[in-house]
């Protein structure tokens, strides 16, 4: 069966509505999808095993037929579907580019599935069939790049919200929960025609523009700016519009880092994601702070690295490439000889988090490459709260009148190595049992100031008691532990109580 992708999807308002009704009536939603399947066929499904799905919604009804029809690839019956679909006929539902008539009945022309981020409330998702991830202007659905960038980004209220290259719209939706306004931009006409339908059939009033990059919202402003990017490095060309930028290596994305500021109110925060080279020579940190613009309080935070082979067999395997294929090794020989060529080592992975200051600006630029706990949304928000705290603290007075706590859940780690007198005692660590994990190694004495750290007494009176009981003058105490108190208060481990 060949895919007709000719039809761009377009649902209009009275579509929507009509599907709407359908998908709640037979309760196609993601908790309704997880009960008629059980656990078990839902896990299944989710490791692209269908085999168990079939099975459980032989009885399932209208649900059955809809989960068959738009999540297992199957053909349903006219008369199947009708009913699945009503008040939407098949041939409306056709017309909208979301069926194809085949024999038999009806099939998926497009992914359409249940999303939601907690139980009990969801959204629909459109995007294209899996079986057409080799087109180039291919729209991916809720890939693992999204949820990434879901989690991890800030939900505080806000005003505007920018979705800078909203393929299948999903950090959008999700925007519609926090956001007053929201504006989705892409450059394709496919991704912003499956948007267009995705948003319609949620009912979503969400501004879109068509264009590249910031050229859609030239002089606009935003509290808020999301990005997931076509951030894949590698050589000046686009085989794939969701992943290449069609400029070479990190160039786009050091680009949209310099100009991306200019599009926040004061105050507002743009969160992405990217991908940035690792240069022989050169320090990655050096480089990717190399792109931020004046004025830019920045987190940025690599989450992987892969080196040359392992970035291209990612990449091509993701595409749905069979890799030893003639054309997938002239592409992985040309990719990996322009990394050659450009003195590449490895490829980082990670989050950027840029925030508009008038202040003297804090750029943090550090690994996370364990897995996280929890999603790291919060953990931006309290990073940004920890920026403005440590600058209202800025002088070490300041700080030492200030009462600290440890987190909740912090605990003291220490270690030891074998010798020839037995155990020896080798370090210490505190560490936070939640979020990024963070853990960082401290001498005895700090070690002795955090126990202290109970928020009743301010820091540079536990500095004094300390420093009268180790007889040792507080001064000398203060310049030991002062800078690990502030890289502790920034990860969270301390908190201002
Ligand atoms: C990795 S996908 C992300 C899709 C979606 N936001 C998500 O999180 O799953 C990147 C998106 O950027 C779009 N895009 C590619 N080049 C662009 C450009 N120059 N300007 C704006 N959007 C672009 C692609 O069409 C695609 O929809």
């Amino acid at each position: 069966m060949g895919l007709d992708r000719g039809v761009l999807p377009h649902l209009s308002p009275a579509a929507a509505d009509a599907l709407r009704t359908a998908f709640s009536r037979s309760r196609y939603t993601t908790d309704g999808v997880r009960e008629l399947l059980g656990n078990s066929a839902h896990a299944a499904l989710g490791r692209g095993e269908v085999e168990p799905a079939h099975r459980a919604t032989r009885d399932g009804g209208e649900l059955g037929v809809l989960v068959r029809l738009l999540l297992l690839g199957a053909v349903e019956p006219d008369a199947a579907v009708a009913s699945a679909l009503a008040p939407l006929t098949p041939a409306d539902a056709a017309a909208a580019g979301l069926l194809r008539a085949v024999e038999g009945g009806w099939a998926a022309a497009l992914d359409l599935r249940p999303y939601a981020e907690e139980e009990g409330s969801g959204w629909w998702v459109l995007s294209d069939l899996d079986a057409g991830r080799h087109e180039r202007d291919h729209v991916t659905g809720v890939g693992g790049a999204s949820l990434t960038l879901a989690a991890a980004t800030d939900r505080t209220p806000v005003g505007t919200l920018l979705d800078l290259g909203t393929g299948c719209g999903v950090q959008a939706l999700h925007a519609t929960r926090h956001a007053g306004a929201v504006t989705a931009t892409d450059v394709a006409p496919r991704a912003l025609a499956m948007a267009a339908a995705t948003f319609a059939l949620n009912g979503l009033d969400v501004e879109l523009r068509d264009g590249p990059w910031l050229e859609p919202v030239a002089g606009r402003r935003f509290d808020r700016i999301v990005s997931n990017p076509p951030f894949v490095p590698g050589p000046a060309r686009v085989d794939y519009v969701y992943r290449d930028s069609g400029r070479a290596g990190d160039d786009a994305l050091a680009a949209l880092v310099a100009d991306l500021p200019a599009h926040l109110e004061p105050g507002g925060v743009a969160q992405l994601l990217g991908s940035w080279l690792h240069v022989r020579g050169e320090d990655w940190p050096d480089r990717v702070r190399s792109w931020l613009p004046p004025g830019v309080d920045a987190w940025i935070v690599q989450r992987e690295v892969a080196d040359p082979a392992m970035h291209v067999g990612t990449w091509q395997r993701d595409a749905g490439l069979d890799l030893t294929a003639p054309a997938t090794r002239a592409q992985a020989g040309a990719w990996l000889d322009w990394m050659d060529a450009e003195r590449v080592e490895a490829i980082g992975f990670g989050h950027l988090v840029l925030r508009r200051t008038d202040e003297p600006p804090v750029v943090v630029v550090e690994d996370l490459l364990g897995e996280v706990t929890d999603p790291l949304g919060p953990e931006v928000a309290s990073w940004l709260r920890g920026v403005d705290w440590l600058r209202a603290h800025g002088s070490d007075d300041a700080l030492l009148g200030a009462r600290l706590a440890l987190a909740p859940g912090v605990v003291l780690e220490s270690w030891a190595e074998p010798g020839d007198d037995g155990w020896t005692a080798a370090g210490t660590a505190v560490a936070r049992p939640d979020g990024p994990r963070w853990r960082h190694e401290v001498d005895e004495p700090a070690a002795a100031l955090l126990a202290g750290c109970r928020g009743a007494l301010p820091l540079g009176e536990l500095v004094e008691l300390l420093a009268f009981a180790h007889d040792r003058p507080a001064g000398e105490l203060v310049a030991a532990t002062v800078p690990a108190v502030r890289e502790l208060v920034r990860h969270g481990l301390l908190v201002p109580a």
